[in-house]
């Protein structure tokens, strides 16, 4: 698939075959995230790979929104860290750069992905499970497999959001 099918065609997949995702594609998976875009290419992130079945279900009883990563083959957690760039604003749209391009990439090796959100207020529930430190917070999860679904999108073009020079 071209690039702009892939980015037409992804979707949130959450449900998921018993299938193991081979350690190749997962590997596919990080290189992909790693070359997002950073400011001052800082890269202030880690990405934890969550095979361990306790802590996959730990977490995912955290909030109604990450039940589905029970179901996943294998979870990551992308983690901002603020000791690399203290700027939180930066952290977050960099983490968000890395997620948005390893659930693209899940989705142009076959696989079906979705972005389980984290909520700040919620840090102090999946932080000592991950043995994260002070400066240290999960930005989103996500939750990967074989697609036991398909979705079909429908295009969002919308050109109401569309504003030239100003608002
Ligand atoms: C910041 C963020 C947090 C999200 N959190 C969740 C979540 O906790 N659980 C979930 O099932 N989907 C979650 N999603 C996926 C969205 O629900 C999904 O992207 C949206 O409904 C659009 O559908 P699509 O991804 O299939 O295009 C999240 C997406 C984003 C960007």
């Amino acid at each position: 698939m071209d690039a702009l099918e892939m980015l037409f065609t992804r979707y949130s997949c959450r449900e998921f075959q018993k299938k193991d995702v081979e350690e190749e594609k997962i590997h596919t998976i990080l290189r992909a995230g790693m070359s997002a875009p950073s400011a001052r290419n800082m890269r202030p992130y880690h990405i934890i790979v969550m095979k361990d079945r306790n802590v996959i279900e730990t977490i995912s009883k955290t909030s109604v929104g990450k039940n589905l990563m029970n179901r996943a083959n294998v979870c990551f957690a992308i983690v901002g860290d603020l000791n690399i760039n203290p700027a939180y604003e930066f952290v977050l749209n960099d983490t968000s750069s890395v997620i948005t391009n390893m659930l693209n990439a899940a989705h142009a090796l076959g696989l079906g992905a979705c972005w389980c959100g984290q909520r700040r207020d919620d840090d102090h529930l999946v932080k000592d499970v991950l043995n994260l430190g002070d400066k240290q917070f999960v930005a989103g999860f996500i939750a990967l497999g074989y697609p036991a679904q398909k979705k079909e999108q429908i295009d969002r073009y919308d050109e109401k959001k569309i504003h030239i020079d100003r608002f």
